[in-house]
């Protein structure tokens, strides 16, 4: 296994900012060591293990609290983004149904921006996903995406931020437009949930974006990105616990009797789970502002850096710590070449054409430098060919 693992990237020395998102070795080790007490355990049977059933309790609770949600607020942890996207827009849908059982296919509206996880749900749940042009800052154009509702829409959704521009949408525009249509908001704040609050603590500005704008129902916030808890956690959290029904199954007709299992899968690791809730213990608020702060000094010098170099530049204006540059001048894949060779583990994406960095977290502050002189060298490079 080691030998396999040579050919991957060595994500610890910040040449990937994709896939890994780091908060300090410390915090990796109180994970490490959480999820290794509940290594075993299984989070399906709360009945025999109450503690696992008390840290979901906790982090959701806390969770609800970052995006300001009431008392009425409920939610429920899954593995991954995708999957809380897809609770999201299943409660959705099971809303439109109780409104107009006769919608053979519901329609629900996004930016071209948003992940492609809304089309994956989409395609499970029976719901046509529609993508609407960016503004030209990269942001959704709410009326764009009026122009698309008819009488089969359900919902609209913004992220907070998008991952491929960093950019959060308008939130409260979109908020707007729903209420005006009585249609349900869903915000994808997969990256931004666990990163925007303790921004803002740390004197960040941030756009608007959770259960404080009236309209918004539904939130995906991923734990295992700036969270920094293991893979395998986050959340999808709901103005109204009304919708529990929506992500919690039961059944009874079988010869076991009732069953009840919670997100997509049954037998579901306790691990993730007992990282996150370490996580957010050992951090706490503080802790989360100080790598907030850490995180937000070396994304600002990269930007910087980037901005400096000539003929490139990056592409809009990230609201939090995503990053895309393109070229202006010199060949994109020449740079990408000669970036690669130096180590680099580079991502393209296409709208605009440019390199994708990724979320920035606390590997890449000690290889800033070392990433902008690279990219000055692999510049000059490209541009002397
Ligand atoms: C904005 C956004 N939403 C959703 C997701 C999906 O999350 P996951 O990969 O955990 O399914 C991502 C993943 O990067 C994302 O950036």
């Amino acid at each position: 296994m080691k030998q396999a693992k040579a050919r991957d990237v060595d994500w610890r020395s910040g040449k990937t900012n994709f896939y890994v998102q780091f908060g300090g070795d410390d915090v990796l080790e109180v994970a490490r060591q959480a999820a290794d007490l509940f290594f075993s355990e299984n989070a399906h049977g709360v009945a025999a293990f109450p503690s696992v059933e008390r840290l979901q309790t906790d982090v959701v609770a806390w969770l609800l609290d970052l995006v300001e949600a009431g008392p009425m607020a409920d939610g429920c942890l899954t593995a991954s983004g995708s999957e809380s996207i897809l609770f999201c827009l299943k409660a959705a849908r099971d809303w439109s149904r109780t409104r107009r059982p006769d919608l053979a296919i519901p329609k629900v509206v996004v930016p071209r921006s948003a992940h492609p996880a809304f089309d994956k749900a989409g395609g499970l749940l029976g719901i046509e996903v529609v993508r609407t042009p960016l503004r030209a800052d990269l942001r959704a154009d709410v009326e764009a995406m009026r122009r698309q509702i008819c009488a089969r829409t359900i919902l609209v959704a913004g992220s907070a931020p998008q991952f491929g521009h960093g950019v959060v949408d308008p939130i409260p525009e979109i908020a707007a437009l729903a209420i005006e249509t009585n249609l349900w908001v869903h915000v994808d704040a997969c990256v931004g949930a666990l990163f925007a609050p303790f921004a803002r603590a740390a004197g960040a500005t941030i756009p608007p974006f959770d259960f404080s704008i009236d309209g918004v129902r539904s939130i995906s916030a991923d734990i295992h990105k700036y969270g920094f808890g293991a893979k395998g956690a986050s959340a999808a959290l709901f103005r109204h616990s009304c919708w529990r029904p929506s992500y919690v199954f039961t059944f009874d007709d079988w010869p076991i009797g009732s069953y009840a299992s919670s997100g997509l899968a049954g037998t579901r690791s306790a691990a993730p789970i007992a990282a996150a809730w370490a996580v957010m213990r050992y951090l706490g608020h503080d802790g989360y502002v100080r790598i907030a702060r850490q995180i937000l000094e070396a994304f600002g010098r990269l930007r910087d850096g980037l901005e400096a170099i000539e003929g490139i530049e990056v592409v809009g204006d990230p609201d939090l710590p995503v990053l895309a540059w393109r070229s202006a001048d010199a060949p994109l894949d020449a740079i990408v070449s000669a970036m690669t060779r130096r180590g680099w583990f580079v991502r393209t994406m296409t709208t605009p054409r440019a390199v994708h960095m990724g979320m920035i977290t606390l590997h890449q502050a000690p290889v800033v430098d070392a990433y902008l002189e690279s990219l000055r060298e692999s510049v000059a490079e490209s541009r002397a060919r």
